[in-house]
């Protein structure tokens, strides 16, 4: 059995005549906690979406936990293992928390196609325990996620992620509109996952927060991977020496 829980050869998205994103060769292993980082429009989104299907990739394979995927759509990436927190967020605005944090996988009392019961109770109770775990206070679970602030949802996404127990967990920037106490709470979510073995990949400009966090930093650059660093091997110099085209050379060679 192969300790590598993602594995992405050869992945590639064109817009067009834009390449953002150019031959990815990346894995990270069981447990492990991987940034990605890079200036704005290195790829890292773009990457984020090809392995959780929200688009069709040009080329390229994915290999989660040991099986070539393709995903139809990020419904089937989150049914599979892969919890994701996307950059611009994927929250139903007009539902209150419960219903976001079970959206897809909604709880129900009986299931007779059209005729199903959804287990609101049981969905909202699952949803104050997730939120107690994560230490995230939101203050009327039954508001819709349309009347929060931007802190609030992002904090509700982020519950979601540690509420479910799953095999991957990617989050896009997931403290950029966040404020101190809100980021510090994230943060331990993530130390949370670290605990129970989760895997994590987390794009972040946040060198402060890289270096508090992850084992080991991929960085991109116009589309591609230029190096692939353990976090002890390296200095917030020397990764911005990579984000910047400085320095090349430390292009990848398999998990660190
Ligand atoms: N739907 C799209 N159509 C055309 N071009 C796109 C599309 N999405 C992204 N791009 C382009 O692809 C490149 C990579 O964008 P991407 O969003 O992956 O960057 P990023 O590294 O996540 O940046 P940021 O740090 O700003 O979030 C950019 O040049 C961007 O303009
Ligand atoms: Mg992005």
């Amino acid at each position: 059995m192969s300790d590598i829980i993602l594995k992405t050869e050869g992945l590639t998205k064109h817009y067009g005549g834009v390449h953002a994103l150019e031959d990815a060769n990346f894995e990270i292993r069981k447990g492990e906690h991987v940034a990605i980082m890079g200036d704005n429009g290195a790829g890292k989104s773009t990457f984020v979406r090809q392995i959780t299907a929200v688009e069709q990739r040009t080329r390229g394979k994915v290999i989660f936990d040991g099986e070539e995927v393709d995903f139809s759509g990020p419904l089937d990436a989150r049914e599979a293992g892969i919890e994701t927190v996307f950059q611009n967020l994927a929250l139903a605005d007009d539902l209150d928390v419960p219903s976001n944090l079970f959206l897809g996988r909604e709880l129900r009392l009986f299931n007779l196609g059209p005729f199903s019961i959804l287990n609101n109770r049981a969905m909202r109770k699952a949803t104050e325990e997730g939120l107690k775990r994560t230490g995230v206070k939101i203050p009327n679970l039954s508001n819709s996620i349309r009347n929060m602030s931007g802190g609030q949802r992002q904090c509700v996404a982020i519950a979601r992620t540690a509420t479910f127990a799953s095999k991957l967990t990617i989050m896009d920037e997931p403290t950029a509109a966040l404020g101190v106490q809100e980021t510090a709470q994230v943060e331990n979510i993530i130390r949370t996952l670290k605990e129970s073995g989760e895997s994590l990949i987390i794009v972040s400009h946040n060198m402060r927060q890289v270096f508090d966090l992850v084992d080991r930093i991929v960085v991109f650059r116009r589309g591609r991977i230029v190096a692939n660093l353990k976090r002890e091997e390296t200095d917030g110099q020397d990764v911005v020496a990579y984000i910047t085209g400085a320095k090349t050379g430390a292009e990848y060679e398999g998990a660190a």
